[in-house]
């Protein structure tokens, strides 16, 4: 086999931590809740006692029940849920997603991944050489995912269904129902999996259940983290759930030869945070309903509507507007003026091979008067950028 050919993506090259925090004032480019210290969601941290050894390979099991847990709250339609055993914990989701990845797919397997997306849930296929065919959602249909299309793209040799739910960058959902058809859909194919990206399922009004808990024949993956819920992605912490035995295998291989298990000390700090969950949570939920309002607000104004138009957001802590007339505007002065001017930083629609007089909003990450300051940045840049 030929070396995989790794390549940098415009997301991460451009990234905010890439170019340097300082050089931003308004950061509205980020896709997690701000982010956070332990110590702002009063969490011990002292880890002084805890002995540095080679913890268990699949992840700390208190740390595996709390997240086996999780299915327990929306049900899944299994009564036997999912077990901690069941959970193989990562240096974050996209880790999760590259093993995952190139455990299900070799050059020219056909992968079904839907586009737009994050860029490793497509990067990975595509380096792979797998036979990638975009399951494509669009602005024009409201990011709404067609399942009947979807249906009819699925080959008798498909191995990989992937979306991903609250849905990354559009803010797009689907409900349970919608999710149980799709688990169905691979239920019924012979060598199909699905693989769920919840990478933002907490932060939805109301959670889906974790797909990997709704496949009767265990054909379904969910995949998931502490960095943007919880606003942690400095600890590196991400998990796969998967119920095939004969899988699980696999995944725990891979991760023991990338990694051979994970940070004990990250480990242990993850398990407080989920442990104090039902305290933290409330108060995030709290803040991104009130940004996702001010973002509401500010596109009513007519001088604003006028420029700018989005499909707002169902879950999670971004959207992703677009100019109404792009022929109107100079993008890349609009870009450069935006953020050298007015100080704002967004993610730019070829983060996703999107258009760019489309741009990625992320309303969770910045202080409230950091998002209002933003929103007048991208109103006065269009001025400034007007053809
Ligand atoms: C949908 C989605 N999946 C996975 C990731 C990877 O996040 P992490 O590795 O920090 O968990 C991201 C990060 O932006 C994401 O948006």
């Amino acid at each position: 086999m030929a070396p995989l050919r790794y390549a940098r993506t415009p997301i991460e090259i451009e990234s905010p931590e890439e170019l340097g925090y300082d050089s931003i004032s308004y950061n509205l480019a980020e896709s997690s809740f701000a982010d956070q210290r332990l110590s702002d969601y009063g969490i011990d941290t002292d880890v002084g006692d805890l002995l540095l050894q080679y913890g268990d390979h699949l992840g700390l099991p208190r740390l595996r029940e709390l997240i086996a847990a999780e299915s327990a709250e929306t049900g899944g339609s299994d009564p036997n849920g999912i077990g901690p055993d069941q959970v193989t914990v990562t240096s974050g989701a996209a880790p999760a997603l590259f093993i995952v990845a190139t455990a299900l797919l070799g050059p020219g397997d056909h992968a079904l991944i839907q586009a737009p997306n994050y860029a490793t849930n497509l990067e990975t296929p595509r380096m792979l050489g797998a036979d990638l065919e975009h399951v494509e959602i669009r602005y024009e249909d409201g990011w709404e995912l067609d399942v009947d299309r979807l249906a009819s793209q699925i080959r008798p040799e498909t191995k990989l269904i992937s979306i991903t739910y609250p849905h990354n960058p559009t803010g797009a959902m689907i409900d349970a129902e919608t999710l149980e058809r799709i688990v169905g859909l691979v239920d019924d194919h012979p060598t199909a999996r699905l693989l769920l990206d919840e990478t933002y399922r907490s932060l939805a009004p109301e959670p889906l259940p974790l797909a990997a808990s709704l496949s009767e024949r265990d054909r379904a993956l969910s995949i998931s983290s502490m960095s943007k819920t919880y606003g942690l992605p400095g600890l590196r912490m991400g998990w796969i759930i998967n119920r095939d035995p004969e899988l699980a295998e696999t995944l725990l291989a891979a991760k023991e030869q990338i990694l051979i298990c994970g940070s004990t000390a990250d480990e242990e700090m993850a398990a407080r945070v989920l442990e104090a969950k039902d305290r933290i949570l409330p108060p995030i939920r709290a803040k991104i309903d009130e940004h996702l309002g001010i973002v509401r607000g500010w596109l009513a104004a007519d001088d604003v509507r006028d420029v700018f138009e989005w499909v707002e957001p169902r879950a999670g802590v971004v959207g992703i507007p677009r100019l109404r007339d792009p022929d109107a505007i100079d993008i890349d002065r609009f870009y450069k003026t935006l953020l050298e001017n007015h100080g704002t930083y967004v993610g730019p629609g070829h983060w996703f091979d999107q258009p760019r007089s489309s741009f990625r909003l992320g309303f969770g990450w910045p202080t409230t008067d950091e998002l209002h300051k933003g929103l007048a940045g991208l109103l006065a840049a269009a001025a400034d950028a007007a053809k």
